[in-house]
């Protein structure tokens, strides 16, 4: 079976608009086969999107797929400016439409693998990361991330328990010497570890 971080996608398109509302305000997005989630927002990744504080500053989406973190985070922080990143052409053809879709002017999706094709450093950086993918490439992830944070910047990351929150934590711990569990609910955890 195709895994959703396939670069390039071979499932047969089915696309489909879900919405998602935030407040009292409703966003769209366009889906497709070959990227995560495509039936609705999911949960972890609207618990994350609840949970994070108000930014600003430059901001990373890393592994955006459709676009639903990037897009409402941008959507709730008029003065941030969102970059939003996967390795998926299709996620990424999604979230540029997404992003007109919903009157955006603050965001850009644009792909990369990881970081290389990002040259600057953000005031946060968000992720529901591929877990599928393993631990090695998301730790690895977490510690480029790291790298590419202004110092008091963050990184945000949402988790399962099931899919190894409590690892992640002593690896965030051990990158950043710190890690704070901002929400737990129903098996997700969102984590916050900063540069320091
Ligand atoms: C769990 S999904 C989250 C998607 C989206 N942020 C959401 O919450 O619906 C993880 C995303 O990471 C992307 N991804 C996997 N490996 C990647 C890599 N090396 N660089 C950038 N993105 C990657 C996948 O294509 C996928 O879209």
């Amino acid at each position: 079976m195709e895994h959703y971080y396939s670069s390039e996608p071979k499932a047969s398109h089915d696309i489909n608009t879900i919405q998602y509302s935030i407040g009292e305000h409703t966003l769209e997005f366009t889906t497709d086969a070959g990227v995560f989630s495509k039936s609705r927002v999911d949960f972890g990744t609207s618990l994350m999107i609840n949970s994070l504080p108000k930014l600003q500053g430059k901001i990373l989406d890393l592994g955006c797929g459709y676009g639903p973190i990037g897009i409402s985070v941008a959507f709730l922080n008029h003065d941030a400016c969102v970059y939003m990143v996967d390795i998926n052409k299709r996620a990424i053809d999604l979230a540029q439409t997404n992003i007109v879709k919903n009157n955006i002017e603050n965001a850009k999706a644009f792909i990369s693998d990881g970081f290389s094709n990002i040259d600057s450093k953000f005031n946060s950086i968000i992720t529901n990361p591929p877990i599928r993918a393993g631990k090695k490439i998301i730790y690895r992830l977490f510690e480029q991330s790291r790298d590419y944070l202004q110092l008091g910047g963050s990184l945000y990351i949402v988790i399962q328990k099931k899919q190894g929150a409590p690892s992640a934590i002593k690896k965030l711990e051990e990158i950043f010497g710190n890690c704070n569990v901002l929400t737990k609910k129903k098996g997700y955890f969102i984590l916050q570890s900063t540069k320091i």
